[in-house]
């Protein structure tokens, strides 16, 4: 055993005295016992590589190709150069919400409301918004089931009545997108300006659709065309019985 420790010893010492000890400065190259990755098979900067044909290391891009993901916009975002991208930039009501100080409502020039428009809020809204405010506006989606309280309603009266105290214009629930507002986050960086618009367009089509009244004729034959129809098995009617003596009625 004593033998063990001098021979151990001995090679302590003679490593050392041929490798040195790490971090020591040398004139000459180090024996690498553990080269640490000192050396690498790497092309560098600027380096030659005879790899390839003309000897350079540093390749050019194929001709007539693009790297993915570096399109260098035209100009600066205030001159509008950023605009490919669609996120806001500017003071006016389409980036903003807002006229001078005030929210707007309506819609912006920027944008055309027809079919397309709110059929891409609806798949928008439905990306971002349900998880929370529910597929229908309601603000039941699955995160209140997870405890998120408070999510806003799209169908009560700060939404619907634009004569409320607390009625949200267009301008505002705009603002809220960008920037959030109370417990809800912002999706300013995550939805461009014209799908912010369009899931507005799509929220108050909610609105409208839930709280439509059948005495309307296009909404009542929207619903005739739409309602399920009437089952032949079970001889329900479709409008309750005018007389119905048996149900008490409910204490208001
Ligand atoms: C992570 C959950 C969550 C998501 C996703 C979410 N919201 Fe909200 N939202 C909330 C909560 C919570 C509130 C209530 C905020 C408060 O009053 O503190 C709210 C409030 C609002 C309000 C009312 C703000 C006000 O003026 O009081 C609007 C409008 C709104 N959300 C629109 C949207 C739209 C549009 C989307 C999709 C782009 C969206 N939200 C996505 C949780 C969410």
């Amino acid at each position: 055993m004593r033998y063990f420790f001098f021979a151990y010893l001995l090679s302590i010492v003679l490593v050392v005295g041929f490798a040195g000890f790490r971090g020591d400065k040398f004139t000459h190259t180090p024996i690498e016992i553990f080269n640490d990755m000192d050396q690498q098979a790497k092309v560098k900067a600027q380096g030659s590589n005879a790899f390839f044909a003309d000897g350079v290391g540093s390749r050019k891009p194929v001709t007539g190709t693009i790297p993915m993901g570096l399109k260098i916009p035209d100009g600066t975002a205030a001159s509008g150069g950023f605009a490919v991208y669609g996120f806001s930039h500017g003071s006016d009501y389409y980036n903003t919400g807002k006229i001078g100080d005030f929210w707007g409502d309506g819609f912006p020039e920027q944008v055309t409301v027809d079919a397309a428009f709110v059929r891409l809020g609806r798949e928008r809204y439905d990306i971002n918004c349900t998880p929370c405010h529910g597929r229908a506006g309601n603000g039941l989606g699955i995160t209140s089931q997870y405890g998120m309280a408070n999510i806003a309603n799209f169908s009560t009266p700060s939404f619907l009545n634009p004569q409320a105290a607390d009625y949200r214009s267009n301008g505002n629930i705009f603002d809220t997108i960008t920037h959030g507002r109370g417990q809800m986050g912002p999706y300013g960086a995550n939805i461009p300006v014209k799908e912010r618009w369009a899931i507005i367009a799509w929220v108050r089509t909610m609105e409208i659709s839930r709280t439509a009244p059948l005495s309307e004729p296009s909404i009542r034959d929207a619903w005739t065309a739409l309602a399920p129809p009437p089952s032949t098995a079970a001889a329900a009617p479709a409008t309750p019985p005018a007389a119905a003596p048996a149900a008490p009625a409910a204490a208001q």
